[in-house]
Formats: structure tokens, C-alpha cells, sequence
């Protein structure tokens, strides 16, 4: 079984800047929670209670948010405002969640080395502290039940636009099943005619611990940095390794205009907001269509 899930935290955000100079992209809100928060109850889904965020420099508002906050428990508790009072008393007590510090921003590979101390000699997944999934199973969850046929490192991957090949992990595969692939090389952010196929890593891995035996043999790599991709391009020539298409959708929130579009599809599927948001939209389609049709 996998209890114990890693999930990255301590990256630069430098696509999100300005907003991450001082302010973690992973506390970037989802409507009104964090997105790590989305990525933790992900986990939850799946069962896994044992979880390790690795943070770095400024990112100390993920430790707080999942701490308890006695000033503000008693604040809601004078106003009466009990329905919060439970909301925020829930995501302190989330579940078991340790914290490890990268102490350079020396690329993801290097993030999850950190987590070998942890981890010990079990397989353990990792979901992306950036990226939300939503799916009717929980996607870690889909990649757990594959681990338990195989017994083997997999990770999940997205179809994407030919056109947008060039801005990810891209695999190379041979189809065993239906979604399922025997990874056979990963290209770092190919040019369109050179990507031997359009499915995307998309954050989310269930690793056996002998990924830290070969994340060591990693050199730098793209940005000076150790790649995870790398590590896991030497360890497929080892050891079987498997891509499966997951059902479910992928939201990159380290990318602006990506976390634009998540917040305007997340508010929509939320009651409390679904016709306010269209109504708005619909008004601000309008209000633009008709600035085009006066420009003509
Ligand atoms: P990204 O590939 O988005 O890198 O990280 P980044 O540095 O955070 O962001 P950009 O590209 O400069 O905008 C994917 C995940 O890996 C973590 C990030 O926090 C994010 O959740 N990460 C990345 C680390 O934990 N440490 C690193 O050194 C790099």
C-alpha cells in the first residue's frame, strides 16, 4: 500500500512573478482555498495520511495554513460564525504533515531527494504542490491501484495540443493496455516535429525508492538545475516504468493565464457562484463585442 506522499513545494515561481517574490505560487487561491490544499485532500482521497511538503524560502504561509490559528478560532467563535469555525479547525486538523526544507532551489529532482529520510524503503507517490487534478478518482488514486498490479513506478500523464508540446515533459511509450504505456524516454519540452508523441507528465508519480539511487547519479541539467525527468529517463533503462492517461483534467497553476481560466471553471462548478460568474460573463462578452463591432 502507499501511506506516504511527497509533495514539492520549494520551487522559485519565477512564471508567476511578481506575485512570488515574497509569496509562495502554491498558496495561490483556487476561488477561496489554497491550490496545495486542493493537492493535500487529493492525497487524503486516496488514503494516504503520512504526507511531507518540502518548502524553501518564503514559503512559510504553508506551514501556517495548515496550523491552527487559536486567535482566529476564538475570533469566529465570538462572532457566532461556527460554520467557518469548523471549515478552518478542519484543515488544521487535514492530517499528518511534515516538513523538510530544500535549502537551494536546485530543481525538483533535488526537491524529492529530500524526501529519501522519509520515505525510507517504500514506494511513496508525489503530487506537484502547482498542479490541480480534478477527477472523479482521485488521480494519485488511479495511479495507486496500477502500482498494486505492477508494482512498479508509473506516473500520469495528460494528452496536450501538438502545438503545445513545446511547453512539457513529453513521453516516448509503447502502448500495453488500453491508457497505459511501458515508458520507454521522456523529451523535455520538444519542438512540435520532434515530439514522439502529445501526452504530457502531469505531476503526479508514484515512485519504488530506488528513484533516489538514480536521482543521485543525475547531473545538472536544463536551468543548471536536477531534473526528475532526467532521473527518470536513466532509471526507465533499468527498471520497468509506466505512463498511464488518467481520467480527469490537469491545472498548471504556476502558469498565469492557466490560473485565470482554473478560478473562472472552479467558481462555475460551485453553487454559491455558478450564476453570478455567468451572468458577469456573459455581460463581459457582450460589453466586448460590441467595442469590436464600433472599432469596424
Ligand atoms: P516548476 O517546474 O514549476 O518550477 O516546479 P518552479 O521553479 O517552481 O517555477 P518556475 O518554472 O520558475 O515558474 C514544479 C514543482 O516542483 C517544485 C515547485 O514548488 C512546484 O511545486 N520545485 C521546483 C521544488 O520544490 N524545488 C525546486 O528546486 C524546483
Amino acid at each position: 500500500m502507499i501511506k506516504k506522499a511527497v509533495i514539492p513545494a520549494a520551487g522559485s515561481g519565477t512564471r508567476f512573478l511578481p506575485l512570488t517574490k515574497a509569496q509562495p505560487k502554491e498558496m495561490l487561491p483556487i476561488v477561496d482555498s489554497p491550490t496545495i490544499q486542493y493537492v493535500i485532500e487529493e492525497a487524503l482521497q486516496a488514503q494516504i495520511n503520512d504526507l511531507l511538503i518540502i518548502t524553501g524560502r518564503s514559503k512559510r504561509a504553508i506551514e501556517d495554513h495548515f496550523d491552527r490559528s487559536f486567535e482566529l478560532e476564538q475570533q469566529l467563535k465570538e462572532k457566532g460564525d461556527l460554520k467557518l469555525l469548523e471549515r478552518i479547525q478542519q484543515i488544521a486538523n487535514l492530517t499528518n504533515i511534515h516538513y523538510i526544507r530544500q535549502k537551494e532551489q536546485k530543481g525538483l529532482g533535488d526537491a524529492i531527494s529530500y524526501a529519501e529520510q522519509h520515505v525510507y524503503q517504500e514506494p511513496f507517490a508525489v503530487l506537484l504542490g502547482d498542479s490541480v487534478i480534478s477527477a472523479e478518482e482521485s488521480c494519485i488514486g488511479q495511479l495507486i491501484k496500477l502500482y498494486q498490479r505492477f508494482g512498479a513506478s508509473i506516473l500520469a500523464v495528460e494528452e496536450v495540443p501538438p502545438d503545445k508540446v513545446h511547453r512539457y515533459g513529453i513521453i516516448k511509450g509503447q502502448k500495453i493496455a488500453d491508457d497505459l504505456y511501458l515508458l520507454e524516454d521522456l523529451i523535455e519540452k520538444p519542438k512540435p516535429n520532434e515530439a514522439p508523441s502529445n501526452l504530457a507528465i502531469a505531476g503526479r508519480y508514484i515512485f519504488t525508492p530506488n528513484i533516489f539511487e538514480f536521482l543521485k547519479k543525475t547531473p545538472k541539467g536544463k536551468g543548471d538545475e536536477i531534473q526528475l525527468t532526467d532521473a527518470i529517463k536513466l532509471m526507465a533503462k533499468k527498471h520497468a516504468f509506466y505512463a498511464f492517461k488518467f481520467k480527469g483534467k490537469r491545472y498548471d497553476i504556476g502558469n498565469k493565464l492557466e490560473f485565470l481560466k482554473t478560478n473562472i471553471e472552479f467558481a462555475l462548478d460551485r453553487a454559491d457562484f455558478r450564476d453570478e460568474i455567468l451572468k458577469f460573463l456573459q455581460e463581459t462578452l457582450d460589453k466586448h463585442q460590441k467595442a469590436v463591432e464600433n472599432r469596424q
